[in-house]
């Protein structure tokens, strides 16, 4: 028989989206096929202590696992190869791949991305650089410009500008965009400090909340569209699924609708397109994942306009959602990947990134 692959699966994490990567791994970690791996389970806690936790994945999504949960370290010197426990540094922990189920900064963003790197480790999902223009929309979106892909007209406005002279940058927004216009902060997910804006008051409001998670801030044109995803799998050569469509239960997909609705949020699949606009998106969702050279895995969001059928290039997410009620899995098993062979294909994709390099001449 093959030998296990160990395979540390990461979750938790600083950012914002702790929780939903909670309920991302726990998926994972129930859908993996434990013949093909060995598992070790690292949590990262809300304030960046790492820890080994080996009791049942259950108690994962409420936080209980942090008390069964033992310090680790998990060095950047390559030639561990892996990490060890506070209690008995002398005992290493070799680690074949990382599976960083983690959203947000700290995250998905590259920082940690970049700590695999230094460690010399295989990982899944985009390196460095994809991650970081990933996370950062006010870069994703300039990148995407330069390559002509269809997208809401948008402006970055600084944190500092804002601050120093509110009034000017409300009336700044007002000339160039009309209400109802998105907020968002530049660095974050799962909707966390958006908000859609329909008039002056809000609009300050929503500065407000989207200042408390970044220094950067996206101000965006509201399209009335439908909410389209496609699940993108590869990395020279990437594959894109079946289309998805998402109806949520609220205003707009805001966090509640994506996490808390109770299922009333509505994942169409396929979605009810033509054959010949199922092609575009699926086309655009390529070439996005193309141009911020990513790896792995992403999940492509679109808007669709509910009157003109145009096409809006909305987000590029690097580390989607993996919860049992997710899109990016749920998009493959459509497309005839089941979940655990998709867990199988990712692993796969991350030894072939890093074999890829490692025989390149520095
Ligand atoms: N320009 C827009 N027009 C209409 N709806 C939008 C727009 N931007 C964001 N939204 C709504 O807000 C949600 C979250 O925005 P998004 O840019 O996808 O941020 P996140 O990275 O947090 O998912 C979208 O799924 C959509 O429902
Ligand atoms: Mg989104």
């Amino acid at each position: 028989m093959k030998k296990k692959l160990k395979l540390a699966i990461l979750f938790g994490g600083q950012s914002g989206e702790h929780e939903v990567s909670l309920m991302s791994a726990t998926s994972v970690i129930n859908n993996i096929d434990r013949e093909k791996y060995s598992l070790y389970l690292i949590g990262i806690t809300k304030s960046g202590k790492w820890m080994l936790y080996d009791g049942h994945p259950d108690n994962i999504e409420d936080g209980s696992w942090e008390k069964d949960g033992k310090p680790l370290i998990f060095p950047a010197d390559p030639t561990y190869g892996g990490f060890f426990l506070l209690s008995d540094p002398h005992k290493v922990y070799k680690v074949d791949v990382i599976f960083p189920v983690m959203h947000g900064p700290h995250a998905e963003d590259g920082t940690i991305q970049g700590l695999f790197e230094l460690a010399n480790i295989p990982y899944v999902g985009c390196d460095v650089v994809a991650s970081s223009t990933g996370m950062d929309k006010a870069i994703s979106k300039s990148i995407f410009q330069c390559h002509n892909l269809p997208q809401a007209k948008y402006s970055v406005v600084l944190k500092r500008d804002y601050i120093r002279d509110r009034e000017a940058t409300l009336l700044d927004i007002e000339a160039s965009f009309e209400y109802p216009v998105f907020i968002k902060p530049a660095n974050l997910g799962s909707s966390v400090g958006i908000s859609k804006c329909y008039d002056r008051e809000q609009l300050a409001r929503g500065l407000d909340e989207a200042s408390k998670y970044d220094r950067k801030i996206i101000v965006e044109e509201f399209i009335d569209g439908y909410e389209i995803e496609c699940a993108i799998l590869g990395n020279n050569h990437p594959k894109a699924s079946v289309l998805g469509k998402i109806i949520p239960c609220n205003d707009f997909y805001d966090y509640e609708a994506k996490y808390f609705g109770d299922g009333k949020s509505e994942l169409i699949i396929p979605a009810p397109l033509t054959e010949e606009k199922s092609e575009e998106i699926r086309r655009i969702a390529i070439e996005a994942f193309k141009s911020l050279d990513c790896s792995g895995l992403a999940r492509v969001d679109f808007f669709v306009h509910r009157k003109t059928g145009d096409v809006y290039l909305n987000e590029l997410n690097t580390m989607p959602g993996f919860t049992k009620i997710s899109m990016y899995p749920k998009l493959w098993e459509a497309s005839g990947i089941p979940y655990s062979e998709l867990m199988d294909e990712l692993i796969d994709l991350a030894l072939d990134r890093f074999n890829e390099k490692h025989h390149m001449e520095f």
